[in-house]
């Protein structure tokens, strides 16, 4: 746990620099667009401690799985968000010595993130080896407007001397992952050129193919005028660079204006990459940096308006969930299918930057409640793409034909992991990739989504579910072995609670869609189980039978769902009694210690009554929540904001606060001493719905919009918009009551403790609280 991150409503700053804290803020301070993202690196030359990162979204390489034991149905390959070529590098030498700041007396030191407007700056004063002092400001960001573009803008001022400074602003692609499993490096060079202010460097990923053109121009403003100066190009293996003298003067400052851009066979054919490159580079350097800023100023702004959560009278608080939000936008825009979220975006190497059940289970609420409904549909058809490799993936594992199997962490739709041995029994995941179908329409109302994607996704896994279980012909009853439940912390067990709920729930969804389909467009539905061959009669059937006889665990005399089979058997015993030299678990004890203890890595059996929280009364809610939080260790991050929202529906006002901060300022407080690595950046949105679903009671219940708020008791309220069909509508909790207004054109009605309220448009509501469970 760290606490260097000083407290502002709008931005991240860190005061002073501690080269111990360097990759820890690297993590925090970065920036992205949708397209591409980066690690907040120094644009100058550094030798101390640094992760660099710089990554273009959707480029990939398939790293090779390292092994002991091969098996049968194991992935080949570990898919991972490679890091690319370097844009940001300026490096300054003065009378031939670099400017290093691991080398020179550092002073004034400054990292500002500025999350309204949307970008990073830096300011520091370095002293060097010869005494020369400077003063530099670089401000910087990934446009948001132009997305394949970034700026920089590095302003030198020299305080102690008159005379010439080395500028070498450059690309660089030598660059490898520090993941890489088996040290290799990633990327090939294709073609690199550098002409007048501008230079380019396209590389070719190995294996994947993937083109990204890098490009750069240049400009330098001293003393306020744009200054001609003489560049030379330097061109080596995978790196390409201008260099210049500048002529400065003492209290002088010269800007040295750097506008890149990356773009890739993604959207380009290979022979076309350079030409739309220096498109790119011309687009918005003729814009200029104040100009772009100001356009990516104005962009977050309307990102702002529809997406902030305001909090009264909590700095660190408000600081979280912005930051929480800033990252989550930063990651994914919605504007491309092909694209997902990785756990850790755009800000490390961990998990590969690719999809798990992560984007279904947790970013999906975020993205509808904040953004178009095009952005969460986006991320559905992302899987809709991928169903046929999700039917070859289970055809792997030895099912029959047309069940899929979504993988548990992917890029192209192919399993990838490379953790197998403990995932790939993970098969929960499928289910969260219905849910969020189900989540999406119950949202924004677009049912014909089943027409044109959804049914076949919802049928395959059907299918799926319907040969994974078995009759038991000692139960009578249908069994699920051999699983693995979203607590990692077992493995292969029978009848976990959480995936049979959920492989019904499925089973039953998709009838339901067919049902939709039928009705609404006969068409789409008699050619659809044509091509897929769906036996309607049979299959439905044989759903039928197994919704209506699947054991499920349960303790009558506890009155709770059994997490899996024996889970009983097991010693139970508290976390809150652990001593605390023992945790985090996975550090601390062996897997067989972990394995065979009753401690639960991250909701499980409650991540079901979440899902499915209309199917349970208040007191069942309480049985299980009382018996399972104790032993929760909450070792993955997606885990608090569950226990947050069912901790706040049964009035544990003060605990649903406590796990809210766990995941508000994880990163920024380094909260489990792993920022280094990257931010968490799917938890993220379980921050987001600690505070919508949890302190503000957010559901959609029968077709409505259902609150039940209440407000933690160190805040003076707290305020969000949230987009539900079409309508806006922003809610506002204080101690005066609940405020409800509607900023669209049309009416809608919304529940609040309970009672119906209309609310049209322009006019706004008050509700006074009523005592819960009362
Ligand atoms: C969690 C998984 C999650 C993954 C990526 C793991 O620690 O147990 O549920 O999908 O992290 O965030």
């Amino acid at each position: 746990m760290k606490n260097y991150i000083i407290a502002d409503e709008w931005n991240i700053i860190e005061e002073g620099f501690d080269p111990h804290l360097n990759k820890i803020s690297e993590s925090i301070f970065s920036l992205g667009n949708g397209h591409m993202g980066q690690r907040a690196n120094f644009e100058e030359a550094y030798s101390g401690d640094t992760l660099p990162g710089n990554y273009v979204a959707g480029v990939y390489y398939p790293d090779k799985t390292r092994v002991g034991w091969w098996k049968n149905g194991y992935p080949e390959y570990f898919a991972k968000v490679l890091n690319a070529a370097n844009w940001i590098g300026i490096d300054i030498a003065i009378d031939g010595e670099q400017l290093d700041l691991a080398k020179c007396k550092v002073s004034s030191f400054k990292r500002v993130l500025n999350m309204r407007d949307g970008y990073l700056e830096r300011s520091f004063t370095a002293e060097l080896k010869s005494g020369k002092k400077l003063s530099v400001i670089a401000k910087r960001f990934c446009s948001i407007v132009d997305e394949e573009a970034g700026a920089i803008s590095y302003a030198i001022t020299p305080l102690n001397f008159d005379g010439d400074i080395t500028v070498t602003p450059f690309i660089d692609g030598d660059v490898s992952n520090a993941d890489s499993n088996y040290d290799e490096k990633f990327w090939d060079e294709v073609d690199k050129k550098a002409a007048g202010q501008g230079c380019y460097l396209t590389l070719r990923t190995r294996k994947t193919g993937f083109e990204v053109c890098t490009g750069n121009r240049v400009e330098v403003v001293n003393d306020g005028s744009e200054t001609n100066v003489e560049v030379r190009h330097v061109l080596k293996d995978k790196y390409v660079a201008f260099v210049f003298d500048v002529a400065v003067k003492q209290n002088q400052t010269t800007t040295i204006y750097k506008y890149a851009a990356n773009v890739s066979s993604q959207n380009y054919e290979p022979v076309q990459l350079l030409d739309a490159c220096k498109k790119v580079i011309a687009k918005v350097s003729a814009k200029g940096f104040d100009t772009m800023l100001a356009e990516q100023a104005a962009a977050w702004h309307h990102k702002w308006a529809e997406s902030d959560i305001v909090i009264a009278g909590d700095v660190k608080a408000q600081q979280g969930i912005r930051f929480n939000i800033f990252q989550l936008s930063q990651t994914y825009s919605g504007k491309d299918a092909r694209l997902n979220i990785g756990p850790k975006g755009f800000t490390g190497e961990k998990y590969g930057g690719s999809t798990y059940w992560d984007t279904e289970a947790y970013c999906v609420p975020f993205y509808l409640g904040t953004a178009a409904p095009e952005v969460t549909k986006n991320l559905l058809i992302y899987r809709y793409k991928q169903l046929g490799k999700a039917i070859e993936n289970a055809e792997k594992l030895g099912f029959n034909k047309g069940a899929a199997l979504y993988p548990m962490v992917t890029m192209n739709g192919e399993e990838c992991h490379n953790e197998w041995e403990i995932t790939f029994e993970e098969i929960h995941r499928n289910g969260a990739i219905a849910y969020a179908i189900f989540n999406y329409i119950r949202y924004t109302g677009d049912s014909s989504y089943l027409n044109d994607y959804g049914l076949e996704v919802l049928i395959g896994i059907a299918r799926f579910w319907k040969q994974r279980v078995n009759w038991s012909s000692q139960k009578s009853q249908y069994v699920m072995l051999g699983v693995t439940g979203p607590n990692e912390y077992e493995n292969n067990v029978n009848n976990n609670w959480y995936t049979s709920t959920l492989a019904t729930w499925c089973m039953a969804y998709a009838m339901k869609a067919m049902d939709y389909v039928k009705k609404h467009d006969a068409a789409k539905y008699a050619s659809l189980t044509k091509a897929i061959n769906f036996n309607e009669a049979d299959e439905i059937k044989q759903w039928q039978h197994i919704i209506d006889n699947m054991y499920y665990g349960e303790d009558k005399d506890l009155g709770i769902f059994l997490q899996q089979d024996n889970f009983l058997d097991k010693e139970i015993i508290h976390v809150k009694d652990l001593p605390a030299a023992d945790r985090p678990l996975n550090q601390k004890w062996s897997w067989d210690r972990i394995l065979r203890s009753c401690f639960i890595k991250q909701a499980d059996v409650l991540q079901g009554m979440y899902f499915f929280s209309d199917r349970y009364n208040m007191d069942t809610l309480r049985r299980n929540y009382e018996f399972y939080e104790p032993l929760t260790v909450h070792e993955s991050s997606l885990s608090p904001c569950i226990h947050a929202i069912l901790a706040s529906k049964l009035g544990l006002e003060q605990d649903a606060y406590n796990f809210y901060l766990r995941t508000s300022r994880l990163d920024l407080d380094d909260y489990n001493n792993d920022t280094e690595d990257g931010c968490h950046i799917t938890s993220m949105a379980g921050t987001w719905m600690s505070v919508v679903e949890g302190f503000a009671g957010m559901q959609v219940v029968n077709e409505q919009l259902t609150f039940s708020p209440f407000l933690p008791e160190h805040w003076q309220s707290y305020s969000f918009n949230i987009r539900f069909r079409g309508v806006l509508v922003n809610i506002k909790v204080d101690r005066g009551g609940v405020h409800l207004s509607n900023t669209s054109a049309a009416a809608i009605s919304v529940n609040v403790f309970d009672d119906a309220y209309q609310l049209n448009p322009g006019k706004d509501t008050t509700v006074k609280y009523k005592p819960k469970n009362g």
